[in-house]
């Protein structure tokens, strides 16, 4: 089938390589120009695994091409929207510009018969003032949320964990049934809604995991306190197959492009909707993760005996997770900030994340090599946990240092054998 992707950002160049992959004909489109130019270049405008070699196959394959004219749009049948909706400058909802220009720009080139698809995380009820737009055309409207994951996203496109649409008419299921028939096939569970459940589906998902990880940074504060250790206790509770383990790691707390837009933007449009008092727990859910990095910075200025000033200390990790270069609400980039505004000499470190810190903080010391980072360092904290970070070895580390202490935010390293290396060693609510 011919199918077009409006906006080529995370979401979108993963969807439109992975939809070559499935066997359609896809064309890419967006107004950036150089990431068009990377893209039909068979070049992955950013880190993610696997996403190189699936644009490389579809692009050899005459499948695939990238493109900043819209009317290269018109033949196809379908047409996803995947621009971004970032949080307003000014306020907590979602910025919708993306989307509604998406639209706008597409309206000329739609045929009757054509379907559009949202896939861009919107306010619940975006979908419903789009529909008549659309329709003047003669083209019709689903929402399909996508639930990818960065690090994963190409997995995650190709064999995901559920399909939703929200549709108007029947006949744009089986549509889109067509479209994701190799998943369907696979069995991967397809639910069909109406358009205000799709996109209240993603919000909704979104909202519980931030709260599952807000509940066990939650959990770690009274840990800190209390001598417990809250890796066990999650451990523990993530046994209850009701609770689970996963989402359960206790840390320095969420960021990204997703989790923490997504649930204040919820915020915002529950409020519009005389709802306040709904989601009023998602404000807490938001605090509660922020704390976490303030908490970062005081182990630091603890451990250093009450100030980082001109102290050197070693970050390792920028992005927001590992197997990322997304800075984007970055808790390991804000922490290294925070150090360095207060006067510490911070020396930064990341295996991807290195270029889009410095042109976001360009005034924070990155060294490629996590070596030179330890070195001479009297502080190390442990803030995004990349594999080769979890893999350090602690008396190779403490031979670096000058002396040896570490942070480790993000519970990765195994205490007793960091701290059999001589190592004073602080978790995030574990002992
Ligand atoms: C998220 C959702 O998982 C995905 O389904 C949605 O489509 C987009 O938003 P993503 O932002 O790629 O995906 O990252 P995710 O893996 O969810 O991690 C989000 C943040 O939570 C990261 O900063 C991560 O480090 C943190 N996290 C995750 C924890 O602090 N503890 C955990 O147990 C899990």
């Amino acid at each position: 089938m011919k199918l077009s992707v409006i906006g080529c950002g995370y979401l979108g160049a993963v969807h439109a390589a992975a939809m070559a992959k499935l066997g359609h004909e896809v064309v890419g489109i967006d107004t950036d120009a150089e990431k068009i130019a990377k893209l039909a270049a068979g070049s992955a405008p950013f880190h993610e695994p696997g996403l190189q070699e699936l644009l490389a196959d579809g692009i050899a394959a005459g499948r695939l091409r990238f493109t900043t004219d819209i009317t290269e749009a018109a033949d196809a049948r379908v047409h996803f929207v995947a621009v971004g909706t970032p949080q307003l400058a000014d306020g907590d909802g979602a910025d919708l510009r993306y989307v509604h220009g998406a639209i706008e720009s597409l309206r000329p080139v739609l045929r009757p018969g054509a379907l559009v698809v949202g896939k861009s995380t919107v306010p619940v009820g975006t979908a419903a003032v789009l529909v008549d737009r659309i329709a003047e055309t003669g083209a019709s409207l689903a929402w399909n949320p996508e639930f990818l994951r960065e690090g994963f996203a190409v997995a995650d496109t190709l064999t995901p964990d559920r399909i939703v649409y929200g549709v108007v008419d029947d006949a744009d299921a089986g549509l889109l049934d067509e479209v994701y028939r190799a998943a369907l096939e696979a069995g991967t569970p397809r639910i069909v809604t109406d358009l205000a459940t799709a996109e209240l589906v993603k919000t909704a998902a979104n909202a519980f995991l931030a709260t599952k990880i807000s509940f066990i940074n939650a959990m770690a504060e009274i840990a800190e306190v209390t001598g417990a250790d809250v890796t066990t206790l999650a451990d523990a509770i993530g046994h209850d197959a009701r609770i689970g383990r996963r989402f359960l790691n206790a840390g320095i707390g969420f960021g990204g492009g997703c989790l923490p837009k997504d649930i204040r933007a919820f915020t915002a449009r529950a409020e519009e909707l005389g709802r306040a008092e709904s989601v009023a727990f998602l404000r807490q859910v938001d605090a509660i993760n922020l704390r976490r990095r303030e908490r970062v910075v005081e182990h630091a200025i603890e451990l250093l005996g009450g100030s980082v000033f001109t102290r050197r200390i070693a970050v390792l990790g920028l992005t927001f997770k590992p197997d990322s270069d997304d800075i984007r609400d970055s808790p390991a980039l804000d922490v290294a900030a925070r150090l360095y505004g207060l006067g510490a000499d911070v020396v930064a470190t990341d295996p991807h994340g290195i270029d889009n810190s410095r042109a976001k903080h360009p005034q924070l010391e990155y060294v490629a090599d996590v070596g030179d980072a330890l070195r001479g360092a009297e502080l190390a904290v442990l803030v995004t946990e990349w594999a080769a970070y979890r893999e350090l070895d602690p008396r190779r580390t403490a031979e670096l240092m000058a002396v040896p202490r570490i942070i480790d935010a993000r519970n990765a390293l195994d205490p007793a054998s960091w701290k059999a290396a001589g190592f004073e060693y602080r978790g995030l609510g574990r002992s």
